[in-house]
């Protein structure tokens, strides 16, 4: 028997038992289940099983339905779509969702509270004709940011009524008045149709599932602000993204001013590009220079080595710390922010079998500065010098720069675009360069620092 389902795969819905009498979902991740269980499986919530008695009768729903042949069109005679992509303004968004917003498409902005959302929305569609719908703040505080930013207010229609069924009622009118429409935040928004707390399980999927369907059949593309929980999901269910065409999320940290963009999922476009913005007095402002991450002098002090990776089809450099520190726990500490932690456990044991130092008697902590995550493997190298420059607690030499991927055996492969980041970071004054092209093992490399 089936005790539990999880979140459903893209665009599809979850298969109900006929027979679950009772039903169970996560109001945290919508993870299903048969019966109750204190934490969740799926997102590890305590306590947020919730009843739902209807999810077990709503299997019967199409029973009965007559079967007839499925409707087969060939491709060619479809006519490709005539708008083309509407531009943002702002170079850099343009970059990440591939060239523009697609006709109908269904945006998913994400970040931490406090992190530019609102002010990204505004500043972009400049001289479109915007519908900004906001349940988060009044039309005077979001009319005084917009005067703050200098954003043209002529084109810009605001709303405070936040019933799904009306929105579209009313967009259903006014869609030719329109060119995008924008919704800060997912979470304020509800349907009349169903029952549940506003940003609930229930409530969001229904109303992220009518604006998806409004959206695709008017082909009016609509953006969605949503809230990230303190782990860095979407708050609410995951589901959610499996909704939408595209998902972009806001990186960085409040206390730096360097902001990035990044998809983790996009239908229309590739997830490899980033945009860079640096948030100043008047909104935010792209940044093109690949060294924004770094200090101005790149003087090196033990634990600290700059990387180059690319990050969609550019360069960029980074500064990875890393601090060894004696331990006499059993256990001793590993935390990571800005690398993969499953990619340092890994590179640990490689470290360990390859160099035999003991680390099982340190604390290890690692950083990237500037609150970014590097997700490019190109990282690896860099990583490892800065734990070994910690550990010998010697800096590694002035200029240096470390570019490639490790593998389990201890090899040093060449990374994505390694060439090219070679010679940008040639002309930005790099001296030493250490990658694949100069050593080939873990255990060379060790030598040469
Ligand atoms: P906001 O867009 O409201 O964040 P979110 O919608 O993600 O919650 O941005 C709020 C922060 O941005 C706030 O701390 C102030 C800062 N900010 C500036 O530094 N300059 C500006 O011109 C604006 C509008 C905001
Ligand atoms: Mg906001």
């Amino acid at each position: 028997m089936l005790i539990g389902v999880g979140p459903p795969a893209d665009g599809l819905e979850i298969i109900y038992f006929e027979n679950f009498i009772m039903f169970y979902i996560c109001s945290n991740c919508g993870f299903g289940s048969g019966s109750w269980i204190g934490k969740c499986p799926d997102c590890g919530g305590w306590n947020t099983l919730k009843e739902k008695p209807e999810f077990a009768k709503a299997s019967s729903g199409k029973k009965g339905e007559a079967v007839k042949k499925i409707t087969i069109t060939s491709l060619s005679k479809i006519k490709s779509p005539t708008k083309s992509r509407l531009s943002t303004g702002i170079f850099e968004f343009d970059r990440v969702l591939g060239g523009g917003v697609v006709p109908g498409e269904v945006i998913l902005l994400t970040g931490q509270p406090g992190i530019g959302k609102s002010t990204l929305v505004l500043q972009a569609f400049q001289n479109k004709k915007v519908l900004y719908i906001s349940g988060e703040e009044s039309a005077e505080q979001v009319k005084n940011r917009a005067e703050r930013l200098s954003v043209n207010l002529d084109n810009l229609s605001f709303s405070a009524d936040l019933q799904i069924e009306s929105i579209i009622g009313s967009l259903e009118e006014l869609k030719d008045e329109i060119e995008i429409v924008i919704i800060d935040s997912v979470q304020t928004i509800y349907s009349k149709d169903v029952e549940g707390p506003v940003a609930g399980v229930s409530q969001l999927k229904e109303v992220t599932k009518k604006i998806v369907n409004f959206a695709k059949q008017s082909n009016l593309p609509i953006l969605l602000i949503g809230h990230i929980n303190k782990e860095g999901d979407v708050a609410g269910p995951k589901t959610l993204e499996h909704f939408v065409d595209c998902v972009l999320e806001i990186e960085g940290e409040k206390i730096s001013n360097f902001r990035l963009l990044r998809a983790s999922k996009n239908r229309f476009g590739s997830v490899d590009e980033i945009g860079i913005f640096e948030m100043k007095q008047k909104g935010l402002s792209e940044v093109k220079n690949p060294l924004v991450f770094l200090e101005t002098d790149k003087k090196l002090e033990p634990g600290k080595a700059i990387v180059g990776v690319a990050e969609g089809n550019r360069p960029f450099f980074f500064e990875i710390q890393t601090l060894c520190v004696p331990t006499s726990l059993m256990n001793p500490r590993r935390i990571v922010k800005g690398l993969d932690f499953n990619k340092v456990q890994l590179l640990l044991a490689v470290i360990k079998k390859n160099l035999n130092l003991p680390l099982d008697r340190f604390d290890i902590f690692v950083n990237v500065v500037g609150g970014v995550s590097i997700k490019s493997t190109g990282a690896d190298l860099g990583f490892i010098a800065s734990l070994i420059s910690s550990f010998k607690n010697i800096a590694l030499p002035a200029n240096s720069l470390f570019v490639g991927e490790v593998g389990l055996l201890g090899e040093i492969r060449s990374s994505f675009l390694e060439e090219k980041i070679v010679e940008e970071s040639k002309r930005l004054g790099f001296k030493k360069i250490y990658s694949s092209k100069l050593i080939k093992t873990v255990k060379d490399f060790a030598k040469q620092l």
